[in-house]
């Protein structure tokens, strides 16, 4: 089976789950157990992995809260800076194509009472700076855009964003599940006051994520929204997942190591696989900016082929994504690529290729090889296509 799915999680590595071994058994301590040595040594791990996941984006490691996931890290960041901050104001901006864990939490906090602001995207996926400053009102108290899409991997210019974001006086917090570990990604730097982002999409185990609160210049709070035993500062109470978060350090440690290298290795396959599918399939193109982007996501439109149908061929052999969520009533079009301008059809016809560091260039060719008999087959079939070879409208 060739992975190309690591937008949608990423293989733990086996370096990870060394680190994390010993401590689902011969090493069980709570880490809020203060009274005997194995909750001393649960509560040192604990402390070398937040400072690990902090160095990986250049933060205080008092600045890292763990969470379950990106999901919880994005509901704690919106649904908390909304309760805490609401004598100030509770007007919410956010982006069209932000990913479900922040749209979903932006629709709760209008069930809540909040007004929330959904900006446009262009074609190739970028907001526009000038509409994010005009959307910004006196009691704007948070603005949310994504960091890397996780469709498109388009990178939304957040220095620009953090710019004005602070000229304005609002908090900026920006979900960076799949930038994190896969390109520098600095939230200090870039005026970035919360971040949200999850361990198993670099290479780090499932169920254990990471909420940035920036904690000087400005010092955020937020409200809590699970309560409990006070752990992590009071933000998320919960026992910690200690085994987790310490696969999550060592994650991070790898990525901060070894990112830079990788993502050269990643953008040179993912170009060839680009520049051979456009070569060898005929009407495909990409979807989202050829440069602002990530190193190892393509989303490809194939023109008159339901890529569904193209996945449902090849599923055995080839893991991928396809521009379609399904929920519970039907198959939708991707909420991302519609945002864009595609039309329903196209971004039925989209797939994504998400690379990851295990790829190899061999199975990158496979897949290509895979991909262009899979859509072949398919068009072979389509009256449709056959119209459009004939120039028919
Ligand atoms: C951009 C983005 N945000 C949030 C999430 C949710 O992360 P988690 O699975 O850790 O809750 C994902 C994963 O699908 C994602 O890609």
């Amino acid at each position: 089976m060739i992975y190309l799915d690591n937008n949608a999680t990423t293989p733990c590595d086996p370096r990870v789950i060394e680190a994390m071994l010993p401590h689902f058994y011969e090493q069980p301590g709570n880490a809020a157990s203060r009274n005997h040595a194995l909750g001393w040594l649960a509560e040192q791990a604990v402390h070398s992995a937040r400072q690990q996941v902090a160095d990986l984006i250049g933060v205080a490691a008092k600045e890292v809260i763990f969470t379950s996931g990106a999901t919880e890290s994005d509901n704690l960041a919106i649904k908390g800076v909304l309760q805490q901050y609401r004598r100030k104001g509770n007007h919410i901006v956010t982006v069209k194509t932000e990913h479900k864990a922040v749209l979903d939490a932006c629709a709760q906090a209008e069930r809540l009472g909040a007004e929330v602001t959904y900006l446009e995207v262009d074609e190739h996926g970028l907001i526009d700076l000038g509409e994010l400053e005009e959307a910004i009102r006196p009691d704007t108290i948070l603005v949310s855009v994504m960091w890397g899409n996780n469709e498109t991997g388009v990178l939304q210019p957040m220095q620009a964003i953090g710019g004005i974001c602070e000229k304005h006086g609002t908090l900026l917090m920006s979900d960076a599940t799949q930038v994190v570990g896969k390109i520098p990604c600095h939230p200090e730097e870039a005026g970035v006051h919360l971040m949200a982002f999850t361990a198993h999409k670099m290479y780090g185990p499932k169920g254990v994520g990471a909420l940035y609160i920036r904690r000087r210049q400005p010092k955020v709070s937020l409200a809590a929204q699970l309560h409990g035993g006070g752990h992590e500062q009071g933000f998320r109470s919960g026992t910690l997942n200690v085994p987790g978060i310490v696969g999550f350090g060592e994650a991070a440690a790898i990525a901060k190591k070894e990112m830079q290298e990788e993502a050269g290795r990643l953008a040179s396959l993912r170009d060839h696989l680009e520049e051979q599918l456009f070569q060898q399939v005929a009407g495909s193109r990409r979807n989202g900016h050829v440069e602002q982007r990530l190193p190892h996501v393509s989303n490809i439109a194939f023109q008159h082929v339901e890529s569904e149908r193209v996945m449902m061929a090849f599923g055995q052999k080839l893991a991928l994504s396809s521009g379609s969520a399904c929920t519970s009533a039907s198959v939708e079009p991707s909420h991302v690529l519609t945002a864009m301008g595609l039309a329903t059809a196209e971004a039925h016809s989209s797939l994504r290729f998400s690379l990851g560091r295990f790829t190899k260039r061999e199975e990158v060719d496979e897949a290509i090889a895979i991909v262009r008999e899979g859509v072949e087959q398919i068009r072979a079939s389509s009256p449709v296509w056959e119209m459009h070879k004939a120039g028919e409208p």
